[in-house]
C-alpha cells in the first residue's frame, strides 16, 4: 500500500513540475530539453487502483503525465543524444479532413521534398480517393524562420505548407509504401486492387507522368497486398512485403499466396522469398551496413482498423545472410504498447525507429524502449530528412521534429 501511496504523489509532482519550470530539471546530469517529459520506469511498475488500466491499445494511450501532445517522452537517458539540447516538435502540415500522410515516406534530397502516400483502403478503390503528394521542406523552415522563439515548454508554434498533390496514373493509385530515391526515382509499392494487380512501380518525382512497373506478379501470380520495401544498402537489391490487408479490407481477392518478404534485383529480374512464418510482415528496415533486417509482424491489426490485441504488434530482427541474403535466427525485438510499428527507420546510431498508435517509438539496438514522439495519433511512417530532421506522417497532420540524431543514405 505504501508503494502505491508513493506512486500517486510522484506522478502528481511530475506533472506539476514538468509543465511549470521543465527547464530547470535535469536528468542523468543533463537538462530536460524543451518539449520534454521524463517517464521514470519504476514509477509505473505498479498500478493505482483507483484508476482504471487500459483495456486498448489502440484508442487509450500511455501518457502518465497528462501532457498535451505533440511531446517528447523520455524513458532512458539514451533518449537525450537522439533529441539533442533544443529539440523541437511542431504539426508543419495539416489537413483535418482528409488523411493525407500515411505511408511512403520518402526524402528527396536534390529538391529537399518529403513525398508521401494517402491512406489505401475501404471498399472498392476509389482512385480518386487516394493520393500521392508531396511538401517542401524549403517551405517548411521558411515558416518556421517566422514563427515565435520561445525556450518554454508550451510555445513552439505551428506552420501549415503547402501539400502538392502528384499527378500519377492510376495504376500506381492505392500505393502504401516506398522508399529511395531509387536510380533517381520514387520507388513506390502498391497494395494493388479489383483492377491493378500490387507492384513495385517507379515514379519520376520531377515527372510524375513517367511511371514504370518494375515487378507485379511472382512467376505469374498475383502477390497479395504489397506494403513497404527498402533497398539493400550493400547489393541494392529490393527487399519487399506482402500482407492481406487488401483481402481484409475488401480491395483484393483471397490471398492466393503465403504473406511472405521477398528480394528482387530489377537487373536481372531475380524474385525469391527471403522470409516466411509471419502473419502480416509489415514495416521493413536495414541497418546501415545491411547485416541486420527488422520486420514488423502487425496481425494485432485486421480488416478495417478492427484489432485482436493477441496478436502480434511486434517488430522482428533477422541477420541478412552475406551470402544468400535470405533472412535468418529470427528474434523478438520490440513489442510496442500502442497500435503496430507500421512504418520503420533506423538512425546512424543504430535505434530503431516505429511509427506506432500514438507516436513515433525508439527503441536502442538492444530493443529497450528509450524515449517517444508522443503525437497521441497514429503514425504510420516517418523518414529522416538528412540530419536532425525527422518528418512523421500521422494521418491528417505531417510532424517535423528538429533533433540531434540523423538517419542514414537510403537513395541509391
Ligand atoms: C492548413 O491549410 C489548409 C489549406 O489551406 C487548410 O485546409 C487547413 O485547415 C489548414 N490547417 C489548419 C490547422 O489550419
Ligand atoms: C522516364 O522516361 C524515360 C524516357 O522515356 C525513361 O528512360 C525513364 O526510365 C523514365 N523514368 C521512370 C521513373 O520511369
Ligand atoms: C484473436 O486471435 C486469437 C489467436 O489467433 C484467436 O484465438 C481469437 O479467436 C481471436 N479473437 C477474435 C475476437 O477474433
Amino acid at each position: 500500500m505504501a508503494g502505491r501511496t508513493f506512486l500517486v504523489v510522484v506522478l502528481v509532482l511530475t506533472a506539476s513540475f514538468y509543465s511549470q519550470a521543465n527547464a530547470h530539471i535535469q536528468f542523468a546530469g543533463k537538462p530536460i530539453p524543451r518539449q520534454s517529459v521524463v517517464i521514470d520506469s519504476l514509477s509505473f511498475t505498479v498500478h493505482d487502483p483507483s484508476t482504471p488500466s487500459r483495456t486498448s491499445s489502440t484508442t487509450q494511450f500511455f501518457n502518465p503525465t497528462n501532457t498535451t501532445p505533440p511531446f517528447f517522452q523520455i524513458f532512458h537517458p539514451a533518449f537525450l543524444d537522439v533529441l539533442g539540447d533544443n529539440p523541437s516538435i511542431r504539426s508543419v502540415a495539416s489537413r483535418p479532413t482528409f488523411p493525407f500522410a500515411l505511408g511512403a515516406g520518402i526524402w528527396d534530397e536534390r529538391t529537399d521534398e518529403v513525398f508521401f502516400a494517402s491512406g489505401a483502403g475501404g471498399v472498392e478503390p476509389e482512385p480518386s480517393g487516394n493520393q500521392i503528394a508531396k511538401i517542401s521542406l524549403r517551405e517548411v523552415e521558411r515558416g518556421i524562420a517566422h514563427t515565435r522563439t520561445s525556450t518554454s515548454f508550451e510555445e513552439v508554434e505551428n506552420v501549415n505548407v503547402t501539400v502538392t498533390k502528384l499527378d500519377i496514373p492510376d495504376i500506381v493509385q492505392i500505393t502504401i509504401g516506398g522508399t529511395g530515391p531509387f536510380r533517381g526515382a520514387l520507388l513506390l509499392v502498391t497494395a494493388g486492387n479489383t483492377k491493378f494487380p500490387p507492384s513495385l512501380a517507379l515514379v519520376d518525382p520531377q515527372d510524375p507522368s513517367n511511371t514504370t512497373i518494375l515487378l507485379d506478379n511472382f512467376f505469374g501470380r498475383q502477390f497479395n497486398s504489397l506494403d513497404d520495401a527498402k533497398i539493400h544498402p550493400k547489393s541494392k537489391t529490393i527487399f519487399f512485403t506482402d500482407t492481406s490487408y487488401g483481402f481484409l479490407n475488401r480491395f483484393r481477392p483471397e490471398p492466393r499466396i503465403p504473406n511472405q518478404v521477398y528480394r528482387f534485383d530489377p537487373d536481372t529480374g531475380e524474385v525469391r522469398v527471403v522470409a516466411d512464418g509471419l502473419i502480416q510482415p509489415n514495416a521493413i528496415g536495414f541497418s546501415q551496413d545491411g547485416n541486420t533486417v527488422y520486420i514488423s509482424d502487425t496481425a494485432a491489426l485486421g480488416g478495417f482498423s478492427e484489432t485482436n490485441q493477441s496478436l502480434p504488434a511486434t517488430i522482428y530482427a533477422f541477420d541478412v545472410d552475406p551470402r544468400t541474403q535470405a533472412f535468418k535466427n529470427k528474434r523478438i525485438f520490440a513489442y510496442t504498447d500502442s497500435g503496430i510499428p507500421d512504418g520503420i527507420e533506423l538512425d546512424s546510431a543504430g535505434n530503431v525507429y516505429g511509427g506506432c498508435g500514438d507516436g513515433v517509438h525508439v527503441w536502442n539496438p538492444q530493443g529497450i524502449l528509450i524515449g517517444k514522439f508522443f503525437l497521441g495519433a497514429n503514425s504510420a511512417d516517418m523518414v529522416f530528412a538528412g540530419k536532425g530532421r525527422l518528418v512523421i506522417l500521422a494521418g491528417t497532420n505531417v510532424y517535423l521534429a528538429e533533433i540531434a540524431a540523423g538517419g542514414f543514405n537510403l537513395a541509391f
